[in-house]
């Protein structure tokens, strides 16, 4: 049976919404409580069963590379110090059968470029694309959700939710036939309509699965929305020739690339956090009893 073996990574945008903190540095290293966000999408991909991870990286993002890597003083600092459980938690940032490859994307020319960026390494497969400030908490995790999904119908797979008429600006919006409460057959999708002409408001979500016959519309495809190479323009072209479904996931989608969902996501995964949650959020209630 065909299975999704791996994931892309798009993180060469250049984090305008985040400066000064992008400035020089990765938006996908922010952490929400512990954790670079990046790092969530990751041990989701792997959750799912993914283990060969592809980072399209670009200037600043070296502290990706590095995060990945092993870091043989960290390690042999806490084995000395007997910290094993701060060991333990170094070593599971890369499991030792996950393969991370990076190619670069020399100009931050658009999402859909980036995917394009990834072509060789990938090859002619199914892969998946996570994008990072897209943090997703699911049971199981959405991307799991996802290659069910992929493993009955083999084809593409979007990631969808519903959103306020008046938010369909930001976010690319698919029409289609609904086949069940979970499956859309997608007949349509632009990026960024105004409300007013939105055909849905169905929207995608940073998770998706490719089949490998995106990369010939992203390859031939003029500048789209914003002077960019858009993906959702790549997928509008593959929809003619293949089948693509939405799928409603079941999950929360924090959107980490704006700052009120970064702290929506902080606020609520701290809430939740082994270690601090307890008391951070007796914390957060005497302070709204105030
Ligand atoms: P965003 O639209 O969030 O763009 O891209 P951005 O540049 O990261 O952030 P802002 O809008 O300037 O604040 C969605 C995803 O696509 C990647 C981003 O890294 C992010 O994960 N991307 C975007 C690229 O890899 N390359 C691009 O040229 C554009």
């Amino acid at each position: 049976m065909p299975k999704i073996t791996k994931a892309v990574f798009p993180i060469a945008g250049l984090g305008t919404r985040f400066l000064p903190a992008t400035k020089a540095s990765a938006k996908e290293m922010l952490p929400v409580v512990d954790k670079p966000l990046i790092q969530y999408a990751v041990e989701e991909a792997y959750a799912a069963g993914i283990r060969q991870m592809i980072f399209v990286t670009g200037r600043t993002k070296r502290s990706v590379e590095d995060h990945f890597d092993t870091a043989y003083e960290l390690e042999n600092e806490l084995e000395r110090a007997g910290k094993t459980e701060l060991l333990a938690t170094a070593r599971s940032i890369a499991p030792d059968d996950m393969i991370c490859t990076y190619v670069r994307q020399p100009r931050a020319l658009g999402l859909g470029h980036a995917v394009l960026c990834a072509r060789e390494l990938v090859g002619k497969e199914a892969f998946a694309v996570l994008l990072a400030d897209d943090l997703m908490v699911g049971e199981p995790p959405v991307m799991a959700q996802m290659v069910q999904q992929y493993s009955e119908w083999r084809a593409s797979i979007l990631a969808v939710q519903d959103v306020p008429r008046e938010h369909t600006k930001r976010y690319g919006i698919v029409s289609g036939d609904t086949l069940n409460e979970e499956l859309v057959d997608v007949d349509g999708i632009v990026e960024k309509p105004a409300p007013e002409n939105a055909p849905t408001t169905l929207a995608v979500a940073g998770r998706y699965i490719l089949t490998h016959g995106i990369f010939d519309e992203l390859a031939n495809l003029p500048r789209g929305v914003g002077g960019e190479i858009q993906l959702t323009d790549g997928i509008a072209r593959l929809l003619r020739r293949e089948k693509v479904f939405a799928y409603r996931y079941h999950g929360t989608r924090y959107d980490c690339g704006s700052k009120l969902g970064f702290l929506q996501a902080t606020v609520d995964l701290g809430e939740q956090h082994a270690e601090v949650g307890r008391e951070f959020s007796a914390w957060l209630q005497a302070r709204t009893q105030d």
